[in-house]
């Protein structure tokens, strides 16, 4: 838009994009951390790239958080949405249950008349839990829908702060610190060089799944998210088009 040329936005949009070497980036004016009704911004244009991107009979993958959690306002009855289907990416996290994936399957279902596939699982599983539960009808259902996932919608978090979310043991913290935990994104941790330093052992989709999707909307936003942003896009995934704020667009730039 005209606003966009004048305010430079497009500018830095076309050079964080290069920067990250994805398909696209949409900057919303404004900064989170100063102004929640950016989310709204968000949200809005988080939705209209879901709606863009849908097509008949799709199956799109969502994480909770906030960040992902703004889109729900914003999502509406559409032609290409009308045999959607949202699945819950993984189980709960920590107890916050208005920003989990299952929440929000939900939210975002009733508000395009589409349906939702929720997933009622702890986060951590212990090893023998894991494999047990592997074995289950309905998670080996789960496990096949996420392989064939068209859209996945994520939020990408700073590593400590998801740690304390999850409410991860203090060992775990300690380790992560260790490993140079920067970013964090559906329970894959990264360092700075975007290494996978952890991965949590949950039933959930897996990197290799969400990269083998047709199309990644990364929601992330505010100056403080931006060594995490840097961290998780040192891998690329390049059909991924990326949501967020102008000044962590700013703090990712300056960091280049
Ligand atoms: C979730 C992701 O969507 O968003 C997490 O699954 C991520 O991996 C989190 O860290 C970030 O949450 P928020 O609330 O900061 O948007």
């Amino acid at each position: 838009t005209l606003f966009h040329e004048l305010t430079g936005i497009s500018k830095k949009e076309q050079q964080l994009k290069a920067a990250l070497k994805i398909n696209q980036v949409i900057i919303v004016p404004s900064d989170i951390e100063q102004d929640v009704s950016t989310y709204a911004l968000i949200g809005k244009e988080a939705a209209s790239i879901v709606m863009q991107k849908a097509q008949p009979n799709c199956k799109i993958a969502v994480t909770g958080g906030t960040s992902v959690s703004s889109i729900g306002p914003y999502l509406q009855p559409h032609k290409a949405l009308q045999n959607a289907q949202f699945i819950a990416a993984r189980g709960g996290i920590g107890d916050e249950i208005t920003m989990q994936a299952n929440t929000l399957v939900a939210q975002f279902a009733e508000q395009c008349h589409a349906t939702y596939r929720t997933l009622f699982l702890p986060e951590h599983l212990s090893e023998q839990a894991y494999s047990a539960m592997k074995d289950e009808p309905i998670v080996k259902e789960m496990i096949e829908l996420y392989d064939n996932i068209n859209i996945v919608i994520h939020g990408i978090g700073d590593a400590m702060e998801m740690a304390d979310r999850r409410q991860s043991s203090e060992e775990d913290k300690q380790l992560l610190l260790e490993k140079g935990a920067i970013g964090e994104a559906f329970g894959y941790y990264f360092d700075e060089q975007g290494q996978i330093v952890h991965h949590i052992r949950t039933i959930g989709i897996q990197l290799e799944q969400v990269q083998q999707s047709d199309c990644i909307i990364a929601i992330a936003a505010g100056a403080s998210k931006a060594k995490s942003v840097q961290a998780y896009f040192k891998n690329p995934v390049r059909n991924t088009i990326f949501i967020t704020d102008e000044s962590a667009a700013n703090a990712i730039l300056e960091n280049l």
